[in-house]
């Protein structure tokens, strides 16, 4: 299974199931002020889970560009990426929970589909708190479909509830669908939703219930909503059987090209590898920025510094891997290669996307070669003195 087999059969079968497939947006939100970037599948569609009509009608699929940065300095590891792909499925005040989460459960385990043994799935569902009761609707639907008790795990608001995505908007409490990946439970507490590494989130079918006020109070919506998400990489490793979301073919080819510019084996050194990581995750995200319909360009501000920090901490990494000269316009024509089937917005901004990182790359250099030769003029007295020495040094 890889990713565009993932995307095809997603937008298939709920397609089969009454869905219209609607358009992904923007990576710049049109629908929400209070966030620089699209962070989820179901941003661009507030407005509607909020109770306007959609043009396409009650139930809808896509995938849709997203990109997160909470993490930015988590990116490295294993898992960790700004951008990724989400598909996801919408009820407009049709189906709810019953019917969102059959739906989740027949994509996940039909042979015709995903084909994922029933017992390797575990689930979540909300367990209430203020106010909020337990979500014994959806905990009944999941036994119904033959999960047993300790297949179904009961947890807080920080686990299972989903929104709003920005400061206000709709939210609710959710359901996630976990795999087991084998491995022995970490103690008597482990359960689906455990971060030991035993249980990986493959989907979460969010009930949006709510409107979160700028008071914040939770007003009940009028037209109940169903808003599903499931992560493109993350889906593709698990299926694959893979270690890291970097092991699986949507990112070999961008792999292959830094190897290529810097003469460095992947997994042949541990802190090289992290250079690697960081520098495919930070130009895959700097490709799809600028390449964006709504592109922005590298500035002090807004998503622009997003963007500026993405692309320099990505030559910092090409420098650290030996890499001499700009390299970046090459990785991101492998990105732009690699997407623009999907994505052809890429192919189409290609000459901006490549001229703005060329820029910022030359610009960025210039400063780190001065910033170079200051220190190399200072060092002598630095080295007389090896705490401030030190200091500087792990500014760098
Ligand atoms: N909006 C939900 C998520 O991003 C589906 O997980």
């Amino acid at each position: 299974m890889n990713a565009n087999e993932l995307r095809q059969k997603y937008i298939d079968f709920f397609k089969a199931h009454g869905h219209a497939q609607i358009q992904g947006k923007s990576l710049i939100p049109e629908n929400d002020p209070t966030v620089l970037f699209t962070t989820a599948g179901m941003h661009p569609l507030v407005p509607y889970l909020l109770g306007a009509d959609h043009p396409a009608g009650k139930l809808l699929v896509d995938f849709q560009k997203c990109i997160r940065t909470g993490d930015i300095d988590s990116v490295g590891d294993f898992s960790h990426l700004t951008f990724f792909e989400m598909l996801g499925n919408w009820s407009l005040g049709d189906y709810f929970k019953e019917g969102a989460i059959k739906m989740s459960y027949e994509f996940l385990t039909s042979k015709e589909w995903l084909g994922i043994p029933h017992e390797k799935l575990g689930v979540t569902v909300f367990a209430g708190e203020e106010g909020i009761p337990r979500d014994d609707e959806s905990a009944e639907v999941w036994r119904s479909l033959g999960f047993s008790e300790d297949r179904i795990s009961y947890r807080p608001r920080e686990d299972n509830w989903w929104g709003p995505a920005g400061t206000t908007g709709p939210c609710g409490p959710d359901s996630e669908m976990f795999i087991d990946m084998g491995k022995e439970p970490c103690g008597p507490d482990c359960e689906p939703g455990c971060s030991c590494g035993k249980w990986l989130e493959i989907w979460n079918d969010v009930f949006m219930q709510y409107n979160k006020d700028a008071d914040g109070n939770y007003i009940p919506l009028a037209r109940k909503c169903v808003d599903t998400g499931m992560g493109i990489e993350r889906t593709v490793t698990i299926l694959t059987g893979k270690k890291s979301v970097y092991d699986t073919e949507i990112f070999a080819p961008i792999i292959a090209s830094i190897e290529k510019e810097s003469n460095y084996k992947y997994g042949s050194d541990e802190e090289k590898d992290r250079s690697v990581r960081i520098i495919c995750d930070h130009i895959r995200s700097s490709t799809f920025i600028l390449g964006d319909p709504k592109g922005v360009s590298p500035s002090n501000v807004g998503a622009g510094y997003v963007l500026r920090r993405l692309i320099r901490r990505a030559v910092r990494h090409g420098r650290k891997l030996g890499i001499g000269t700009t390299f970046l316009t090459k990785i991101a024509a492998v990105v732009i290669e690699k997407f623009s089937g999907p994505y052809p917005e890429l192919l189409e901004n290609k000459a901006f996307v490549l001229d703005e990182l060329e820029k910022e790359e030359q610009r960025f250099l210039e400063t780190l070669i001065k910033g170079e030769k200051e220190f190399e003029k200072i060092l002598p007295n630095l080295l007389k003195d090896p705490k401030k020495f030190n200091r500087i040094k792990n500014q760098t």
